[in-house]
């Protein structure tokens, strides 16, 4: 089951998990959306009181911290991508942790296509398995890490505090407890209301013309994609489950706020540009005023 975002900060919002909580939930993982912490207390108290266990997708979120640890290592499971595009990337892969070895021995047989660390084909599993050569990859990566984090956090606390000259481009909302995010990606929100109420796709071609291309990331939310009709209509869920189960399925697919993410967002690709110099962010944040400044002469674009 999907839930519903907090606009401002783009993740997970715990009351919605709660309220969507059933009989049928086993466990809550809340994303660290562009590699910032989610509001990971909450997901933790309501996992307790609930008896669920949580797991962490720091996918996006390699070496950021949230109350002083690091994500990923926080609740009882954590997991992460090196796919292509991610801060420490080998093509394709991930890794998943946890200090809980009887977990940890059921990641390991699902992710080696059923087969436990004793041998034995125990469950239906795919198969997970990162090669040494990708590994190899990543460990040529780890040298110089931890500063390519460093430079990604400050240039984007001085973009944040260059932004506030302009409030209709608000930056990712963060939560207490954030020591540091990955900056995977530098997200924001377009209010276009202090646009004259011109659209995202305006205000990004004239960014763009200014040099700095932004995106409005996904423009889709996921319970709008078409898995869900896929589902429910497929017949192994037709005779796995009834009509009005299904129609239950298929109505509780309402994420309005993520809607509207969808629709305000505009981001940065971090490692990039966040790589960079503070010159590269005044750039950034000069052209983003000279766009807001004439923001009268947007709706011509
Ligand atoms: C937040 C998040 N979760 C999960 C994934 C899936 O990771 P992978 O592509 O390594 O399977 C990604 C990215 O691809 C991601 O950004």
């Amino acid at each position: 089951m999907l839930a519903d975002l907090d606009p401002e900060s783009f993740q997970l919002d715990p009351d919605d998990v709660e309220r969507r909580i059933t009989e049928n939930t086993r466990a809550l993982m809340p994303v660290h959306m562009m590699g910032q912490p989610c509001h990971l207390e909450r997901f933790l108290e309501i996992g307790r009181k609930h008896n669920l266990t949580v797991i962490e997708d720091a996918c996006q979120a390699h070496l950021s911290e949230y109350q002083g640890k690091k994500l990923g290592s926080i609740a009882p499971l954590g997991c992460f991508s090196f796919q292509t595009s991610k801060t420490i990337a080998c093509g394709e892969g991930g890794a998943v942790i946890g200090d809980d070895e009887a977990l940890m021995d059921k990641v390991y047989t699902v992710h080696n296509h059923g087969t436990s660390r004793r041998g034995k084909t125990e469950v239906i599993g795919p198969k997970y398995r990162m090669n040494e050569l990708e590994a190899a990859l990543l460990l040529g990566q780890l040298e110089g890490v931890k500063e390519r984090f460093q430079r990604r956090n400050e240039n984007a606390a001085y973009l944040t505090s260059r932004l506030k000259g302009c409030p209709g481009l608000v930056p990712q909302k963060l939560y207490p407890g954030t020591t540091s995010g990955s900056f995977y990606l530098y997200a924001m929100r377009y209010r276009k209301e202090h646009f004259n109420n011109v659209d995202r796709a305006r205000f990004l071609k004239a960014m763009a013309a200014e040099g700095v291309p932004l995106s409005p990331y996904i423009t889709i939310g996921l319970h709008r994609e078409p898995w869900v009709d896929h589902i429910v209509q497929s017949r192994v869920y037709r005779k796995t489950f009834s009509e009005r189960r299904l129609k239950e399925f298929r109505d509780a697919m309402s994420c309005p706020r993520c809607d509207q993410v969808c629709e305000e967002m505009a981001m940065i690709w971090a490692s990039g540009p966040f790589l960079g110099t503070q010159a590269d962010m005044d750039d950034i944040a000069d052209a983003v005023l000279k766009v807001y400044e004439n923001r009268d002469q947007l709706a011509s674009v």
